[in-house]
């Protein structure tokens, strides 16, 4: 039986469609790690440290949940901290070719990290980072695709900005 599992994604913000794979993940696995990718190309809006705060917060009621960051490749922090499934949430929006290529490429570097792929529900096929900063940028509503911990520091971040 695996125990451990990393669910990696850049979350900037973290949103309600990644809430619904993690949350789904915590019946198959005992601890399931939110890993913060830094990701400096996508050049985020929260710096990773700010990113991990806010997990750290919307989590803090889960103790099957625990929440990192990393600059390198997931394999290596995976191997450094014996974890064996890597969870990707699949939506029918074109994710298939990109994620087959990444999960080939895991395996080929660390076989023995599996990836499972947990099928996104409805709702939140649509949703994505970018798309919840452009939609707040744009003066409209985002309560309904984001967590209410993350979206207290969304509105704050902006309107900073
Ligand atoms: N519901 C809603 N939105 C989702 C989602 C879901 N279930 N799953 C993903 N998304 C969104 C994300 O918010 C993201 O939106 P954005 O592009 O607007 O920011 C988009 O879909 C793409 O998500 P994802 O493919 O998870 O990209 P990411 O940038 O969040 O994370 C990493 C990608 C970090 C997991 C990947 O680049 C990685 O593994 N990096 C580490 C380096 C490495 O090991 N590289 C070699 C890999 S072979």
């Amino acid at each position: 039986m695996i125990k451990k599992a990393v669910y990696a994604g850049t979350f900037d913000p973290f949103t309600n469609g990644h809430d619904d794979i993690l949350r789904r993940s915590l019946s198959l696995f005992e601890e399931v790690t939110v890993l913060v990718a830094v990701s400096p190309s996508k050049k985020p809006l929260f710096s990773a440290e700010e990113r991990v705060a806010m997990l750290k917060d919307h989590f803090k009621n889960e103790p099957q949940v625990k929440v990192d960051s990393w600059a390198g490749l997931l394999v290596d922090y995976a191997k450094n901290n014996n974890i064996g499934v890597l969870i990707r949430g699949l939506r029918p929006t074109g994710d298939f070719e990109f994620e087959f290529q990444m999960a080939s490429m895991n395996n080929k570097l660390y076989p023995e990290l599996e990836t499972v792929f947990l099928v996104t529900e409805g709702q939140n096929y649509y949703i994505s980072s970018s798309l919840v900063k452009e939609i707040y940028n744009h003066g409209r509503d985002v309560s309904e695709f984001v967590p209410e911990a993350i979206l207290e520091r969304l509105v704050k971040k902006l309107g900073e900005s």
